[in-house]
């Protein structure tokens, strides 16, 4: 039976074990969001470990979707040199290794992006956030879906062997699948059908602009946690309408912020394992599941189970850059 430790296979890649280094923004960018040393120190550091699949942090597809004034950007042609200094890097440590690309929605402040935030809908106000944001118009839609597009071909160019869309996490595309943030009244909003028609769109234009040996991984909420927030059962036909729009990898977190997560307070490990569970039964493609995992007995688990096919270790690996050689040791693995 596979375990942490056995290889996975996806498509033409071969992950050397199932432990993934979960995107993670450092913030350490330089002002038009380029790579640093530091970035490349950092994610060599952890591949040099012996992770196996590393999905380099959100980088904003465009300047009005950037979370934060120093995060990594892929909105240029001229990051794509840096970028692919970065994927060169990790990929000769031996991980299979992609990048997220991102629009913050109503995430963004006016602090990192000049302008007002923008959101499917006028007036959302994420928690912590300054300004509400104002609704997307058809054509700005139109606008952000061709980012994405640019961002997937720098990705590609860079030498990246997948790309994640980040659907996750209050971001844009996850506050057009969340009845809490979309309250448009065109085809954009209100059934689940309408909700995920933008975040099909972008992935359908994504993996139309990627050559074909390359992954396309999706960040999705596998529920909102919150009341009248997208349900468990909405969050496994949306994976469904996903891997039918050409999603390969299935990254399974959180959705809206403020989500009442069950056993979140207590640090329980694994608190997104029961979703993702749910969504790995119903599609055909490989799980990932990230939160709060930090034992590597735990994390074998959860992979001999059947839980979940590759398992996330985001925190953990940020304390402690030796974590799977650790994990290797205390699992008695080859
Ligand atoms: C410092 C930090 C930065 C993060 N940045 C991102 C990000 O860029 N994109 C994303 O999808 N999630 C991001 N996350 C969430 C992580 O990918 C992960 O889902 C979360 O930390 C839970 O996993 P863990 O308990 O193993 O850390 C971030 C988390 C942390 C702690």
């Amino acid at each position: 039976m596979a375990g942490l430790f056995s290889p996975f296979q996806v498509k033409n890649f071969t992950l050397r074990n199932r432990i993934v280094l979960p995107p993670m923004a450092n913030d350490m960018a330089g002002d038009d969001g380029q790579v640093t040393e530091s970035h490349i120190e950092h994610y060599v550091r952890r591949a040099a470990a012996g992770v196996g699949m590393i999905i380099v942090e959100h980088c904003y597809v465009r300047r009005d979707g950037r979370y934060h004034p120093h995060q990594l950007g892929i909105h240029d042609d001229a990051l794509v040199s840096g970028l692919a200094r970065l994927a060169q890097a990790v990929k000769a440590c031996g991980a299979v290794v992609g990048v997220q690309i991102a629009h913050a929605g109503a995430r963004a402040t006016y602090n990192s992006t000049g302008s007002q935030p923008v959101a499917p809908s006028d007036g959302v106000l994420m928690p912590g956030g300054h300004e509400p944001a104002r609704a997307l118009t058809l054509e700005e839609m139109d606008e952000i879906e061709s980012a994405f597009v640019a961002a997937a071909r720098r990705a590609s160019e860079a030498g990246f062997d997948f790309v994640e869309v980040h659907g996750a996490h209050c971001f844009l595309l996850c506050e057009f699948l969340s009845p809490l943030a979309n309250r448009r009244a065109d085809i954009y909003g209100g059934s689940l059908e309408n909700r995920l028609r933008f975040p099909l769109r972008v992935v359908r234009a994504v993996r139309r602009a990627l050559p074909n040996d390359h992954l396309l991984l999706y960040r999705m909420p596998g529920s909102d946690f919150l009341p009248g927030g997208l349900t468990e059962e909405e969050g496994q036909q949306a994976a469904q309408a996903l891997v039918a729009a050409g999603v390969e990898v299935l990254d399974v977190s959180g959705g809206m912020c403020g989500a009442e997560i069950p056993n979140w307070d207590c640090k329980s490990q694994g608190y997104f394992v029961p979703v993702a569970a749910a969504i790995k039964a119903v599609v055909p493609v490989p799980v990932i599941v990230a939160g709060g995992i930090t034992d590597p007995h735990f994390a074998d688990q959860v992979v001999r189970s059947g839980q979940a096919d590759l398992v996330a270790i985001g925190r953990a690996m940020l304390r402690n850059p030796h974590w799977v050689r650790e994990a290797q040791a205390m699992l008695g693995a080859e």
